[in-house]
């Protein structure tokens, strides 16, 4: 791959040190080989000229649910009519899931994958939780594995039809976490009322945890709960939602290494009340933006949008926003010495934006900003 140096930066934000003006960048195979002032550039076989435009590291969405077949359209229709959301439409996506053959789970795969890419989503996590059978789920792992960067095994999504919660978890524990360990670094449990109480949750992550898998776990989403407290008791990387929270949760979270992702445009889609990231990171929490693109609670791959949202709702700064959405994802997935940053050895994955600076992406919500992306070092837009 030629060595490419990008010039013309109006605003650099590499996340290493503060926004560089008049900067270059030179990628170099799939690696940032050299970033400093554009006067002091090292030649490279290829020079683009970004005429002024921002600079930042691709987005790294660390939450996602992208192996599923169908269609919630009606679901979220009648959600905005007034109806609540109780997650009860997962079983929905399951059927359509496991009627699809693999062909189909991969082709809806990709094309949301490509579609997140176009808008600059660089790094990628996706879950399985969208098959609940041992062989669904090994099937959801193993079409995911090929495609993203992250695979996480959300077996604990829903006790389906047919089973009891003690039965199941004894699967999700045992039969299913073999099958899909080959496949997965991750393990999630979604620990909230209807779903997976407190002590299920355990069960299946301290068996993930045995097996070598990090932990993630979806928590505090639809109202207070044990979620938080047990991801950061049994050090999961990330506790994901976070939208009902106690002052013992907050604390919990500023005290530990469990990054606090926050979902923002799933509560817009589900009419939850937004998290407060403000309380999180005066806390010293740290917080990671994602899209939880999913065909039920959150049909974005925008983390742009995730990212205007955080500064118009959340109140959190542009820098605080675009931070979240770069290095806090990145942190979240515990990749952030590769991802999500902008130094020599990093990966090469740019954002260049059509705007000279990161205030833009609130300043013009809803304006597809996108100009360039480079994904290990490949020009993919
Ligand atoms: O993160 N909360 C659980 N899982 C997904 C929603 C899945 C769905 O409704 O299909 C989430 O929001």
């Amino acid at each position: 791959m030629a060595a490419t140096v990008i010039t013309g930066i109006g605003e650099l934000t590499t996340n290493d040190g503060p926004a560089l003006a008049d900067a270059a960048l030179v990628l170099d195979g799939d690696r940032v080989a050299w970033v400093g002032t554009a006067s002091a550039a090292p030649p490279a076989d290829l020079r683009v000229d970004v005429e002024g435009r921002a600079v930042l590291p691709g987005w790294v969405d660390s939450h996602t649910h992208l192996v599923f077949a169908g269609d919630r359209t009606a679901e979220f229709a009648a959600r905005m009519a007034g109806a609540p959301y109780t997650a009860g439409g997962i079983a929905v996506t399951v059927e359509a899931t496991r009627a699809a053959s693999d062909g189909q789970l991969a082709e809806v795969l990709g094309r949301h994958v490509r579609e997140a890419v176009a808008q600059g989503t660089t790094c990628l996590e996706t879950k399985t939780g969208y098959g609940l059978t041992v062989a669904d789920e090994v099937r959801s792992a193993r079409i995911a594995a090929g495609v993203v960067d992250e695979v996480t095994f959300l077996g604990a999504h829903l006790v389906p039809a047919g089973t009891t919660a003690e039965d199941y978890v004894e699967l999700v524990r045992g039969e299913m976490l073999e099958g899909v360990a080959p496949y997965v670094r991750w393990a999630d449990v979604f620990c909230e009322t209807g779903a997976f109480d407190e002590d299920a949750s355990r069960a299946v992550l301290t068996a993930a945890a045995a097996r070598g898998l990090g932990l993630r776990v979806h928590g505090n989403q639809l109202g207070p709960g044990p979620g938080v407290r047990l991801a950061v008791e049994l050090g999961a990387a990330s506790v994901d939602h976070c939208t009902h929270l106690t002052a013992a949760d907050v604390d919990a979270l500023a005290g530990s290494d469990t990054v606090a992702t926050l979902l923002p445009a799933c509560d817009l889609s589900t009419r939850q009340p937004l998290p407060e990231a403000r309380r999180l990171l005066d806390a010293g929490a740290t917080v990671a933006l994602a899209s939880n693109c999913n065909p039920g609670s959150s049909y974005t791959s925008s983390m742009a949008f995730c990212v205007a949202t955080a500064v118009l709702q959340l109140r959190m700064s542009v820098e605080e926003a675009v931070r979240a959405a770069t290095w806090g994802g990145a942190r979240a997935l515990r990749r952030e010495h590769e991802v999500g940053v902008l130094r020599v050895g990093a990966r090469a994955d740019v954002h260049v934006l059509d705007a000279p600076s990161v205030t833009h992406l609130a300043y013009r919500p809803g304006v597809p900003l996108t100009h360039a992306v480079w994904r290990r070092g490949e020009r993919v837009r």
